[in-house]
């Protein structure tokens, strides 16, 4: 890499979490005051409902916050749903987009993810960007392809000096337990990088980008050491503190 580029670290809670996992986030924000504190940034998406309280218990620490998902519209007639400038206002400075479990239980395509991403740049927010391939698609030999449609129709056109991030998730990594080989991991971020210099020139440079999917204390540091990979997005291992912060520790 040309450029030094600072890792990223995101806790994505999913449909987990009330009040009381707030503690977790004390936790481990005090784990991060230890020493000279973290050396990536340290993010936490949880539920909607805790989004405010979160971004209040770990405002002065190394700790930020997210949102799941948002909205395209600034706002209006859409019951149940959060624009991004809700977000912001509770708090957020980040927000996922494209998740694959978005787009497989809410049927979001492309051209919405690209949508929401420009909505979270519009209200000053940095979209998480998900990309990701099936166990299907990758035993058929498509995950390159499957990745790269993704990436053209998912990723805005501009993006303001904030930046976006890129989280590559393969779908059967989620939750499973399973991982893809350093040398898959290693071959499909060269390959995003690539995508992104050829669009976006010298910006694409500085575009994190993330591994995700059943990422743990124990597979961490392997993982987070390989080239164009800039940090992690992490599920399970997030809702505790301990964890976490082991993740964090290896960035
Ligand atoms: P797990 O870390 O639980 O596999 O989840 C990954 C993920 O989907 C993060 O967005």
């Amino acid at each position: 890499m040309a450029r030094e580029i600072t890792p990223l670290v995101a806790g994505n809670w999913k449909m987990n979490g009330t009040g009381a996992a707030l503690a977790e986030v004390s936790k481990l924000a005090a784990k991060l005051s230890e020493g000279s504190g973290p050396n990536c940034t340290v993010v936490i998406c949880p539920p909607a409902t805790l989004l405010d309280r979160l971004s209040k218990a770990a405002s002065g620490t190394a700790i930020l916050s997210g949102g799941q998902d948002c909205h395209p519209a600034l706002n209006g007639a859409h019951t149940g749903d959060i624009s991004a400038q809700m977000l912001a206002d509770a708090g957020a400075r980040y927000v996922i987009v494209g998740h694959s479990e978005r787009r497989a239980n809410h049927a979001e395509t492309d051209e919405l993810v690209r949508r929401k991403a420009e909505a979270a740049l519009a209200a000053g927010l940095i979209p998480i960007i998900c990309v990701g391939e099936t166990e299907a698609e990758r035993r058929g030999g498509i995950a390159d392809a499957v990745v790269a449609t993704q990436l053209e129709g998912s990723v805005p056109d501009q993006w303001s000096d904030f930046g976006i991030v890129i989280a590559y998730e393969p779908i059967w990594a989620i939750g499973t337990g399973l991982t893809p080989t350093i040398a898959d991991i290693a071959e499909m971020h060269d390959g995003i990088r690539a995508l992104l210099l050829k669009r976006f020139a010298d910006r694409g440079e500085a575009v994190q980008l993330l591994y995700g999917g059943s990422m743990k204390p124990a597979n961490a540091a392997d993982i987070l050491k390989v080239q164009n990979v800039n940090g992690g997005l992490v599920g399970g291992a997030s809702l505790l503190a301990n964890d976490f912060h082991a993740i964090i520790s290896a960035a």
